[in-house]
């Protein structure tokens, strides 16, 4: 089934074009990642499939529906979901309150019970409930923010440099969270990161951005096997 289809994407900011031509064919049930490094425009595409920026021109098509040009609470009810750079939670608000704004979108009947998923899911969110977010960790944070965005019962989440600013090891179980989502409900993602070798793992198919254009693109074990990726993105 077709999922997230965006082509020939321009974006930008005032007079600057950031994003060029950029088309990408994202299936629904898969991991895809795209790479690239900072300043090569990652954010600007995913807040541009969010409804966050105004200067947009293409086509962006989840389902067979345009999104381009809709506002972000409709994209968002259209299932598709945003995990921001930085991780977004809101640092005044406890655990719990960050993921009942998540659940805005929903039924407040649904409310309570997809937290008790989560609180089994992620056991450290449930035993913080009360805590206020500021106070996480930053893999504390990075839990929060995911299961904030799966509140919405999205089909497709866009996460942002998850890994960021993350330990080694908490990167891993990072990733080993998302890929069992992704197993378990199958629930499309894109993923930007500039460290590869775990998202391409996670991964079926992914794309290299470079200066706001797709300069590469492939399966994740083509990418992860090409001497120039692993150079600019695996470190080796
Ligand atoms: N609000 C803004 N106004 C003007 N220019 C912006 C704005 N946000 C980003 N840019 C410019 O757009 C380009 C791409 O930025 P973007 O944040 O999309 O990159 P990125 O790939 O996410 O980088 P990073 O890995 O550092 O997060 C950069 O040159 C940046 O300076
Ligand atoms: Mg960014």
């Amino acid at each position: 089934m077709s999922g997230l289809v965006i082509s020939n994407l321009s974006a930008g900011y005032g007079e600057a074009a950031v994003l060029r031509d950029v088309s990408l064919d994202l299936a629904a049930r898969d991991v895809t990642v795209v790479l690239g490094a900072n300043g090569a425009g990652k954010t600007t595409l995913l807040r541009a499939i969010s409804g966050l920026l105004k200067q947009v021109s293409g086509t962006i098509e989840f389902e067979g529906r345009q999104m381009l040009g809709a506002k972000p609470g409709t994209i968002l009810r259209a299932g598709i979901a945003h995990v921001p750079q930085g991780r977004g939670t809101f640092f005044d608000l406890t655990v719990e309150e960050n993921l009942r704004v998540g659940g805005l979108s929903r039924p407040a009947r649904d409310i309570d019970g997809d937290m008790d998923i989560w609180y089994e899911r992620l056991p450290k969110l449930g035993t913080r409930r009360n805590q206020l977010a500021g106070s996480l960790s930053g893999g504390e944070q990075q839990m929060l923010a995911i299961a904030r965005a799966f509140m919405a019962r999205p089909r497709y989440v866009l996460f942002d440099e998850p890994s960021l600013g993350l330990a080694p090891l908490v990167v891993e179980q990072l990733f080993d969270l998302l890929g069992t989502l992704s197993r378990e409900s199958g629930i499309g993602m894109l993923v930007v990161e500039q460290n590869a070798d775990l998202a391409l793992e996670i991964a079926t198919k992914a794309y290299v951005i470079e200066a706001g254009r797709i300069v590469a693109s492939g399966t994740s074990a083509e990418m992860a096997n090409n001497d120039a990726i692993r150079r600019a993105y695996i470190g080796d």
